[in-house]
């Protein structure tokens, strides 16, 4: 099996910024990454946390993300075009846009696995992990994600929240 590490996924990933189609690039490499996924596979199963950031700097921000079926992670922005690329499981956004009275969900899009799935900077999405497995993506934003001042959208009111992880953790719910 082909040695896969995070470093060198960091690596090539900061090649495909100096390229003059960085998201094209990145998109391109991801897919290609993904079609063999047990060398990411042996990788991930290092790793302890649901989310785990690998590296961030003024152009990129790169994470993996676990997701579980039972809960729903709150309706957030990034403000950024965000990159999805699912290696296992399916990861589920649902789709927001701020409404008259709360949040109008607009759609849902998944990435199953072997899927390279992209948001675009505008996008507010809950996320959780379609059918009964948990969903491991790599998530590739681009630019600098924790630099941002960005919101979390109440459930209920579909108000505004400062996002800080405090309040991310306390608004997941059960699916
Ligand atoms: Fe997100």
């Amino acid at each position: 099996m082909a040695v896969f590490s995070f470093n060198d996924l960091v690596t090539n990933i900061k090649e495909c910024v100096m390229t003059p189609d960085p998201q094209a690039a990145i998109q391109q490499y991801l897919e290609q990454l993904i079609r063999t996924p047990a060398p990411l596979l042996a990788a991930s199963d290092q790793l302890s946390e649901a989310e785990t950031l690998f590296h961030e700097d003024d152009d990129l921000s790169i994470w993996h993300c676990r997701f579980q079926p039972d809960t729903m992670l709150p309706p957030h922005e990034h403000l950024l075009p965000v990159l999805i690329a699912c290696y296992s499981g399916e990861e589920l956004s649902l789709l927001y846009r701020p409404g008259e009275i709360g949040l109008e969900q607009i759609g849902e899009i998944s990435a199953a696995a072997g899927e390279v799935i992209a948001l675009d900077k505008d996008a507010i999405h809950a996320v959780t992990a379609k059918g009964t497995q948990a969903s491991e993506a790599i998530h590739v934003y681009l630019g600098p994600l924790m630099q941002l001042k960005r919101d979390l959208y109440d459930w209920d009111s579909g108000k505004a929240v400062d996002f800080t992880m405090e309040a991310f953790e306390a608004m997941k719910r059960p699916v």
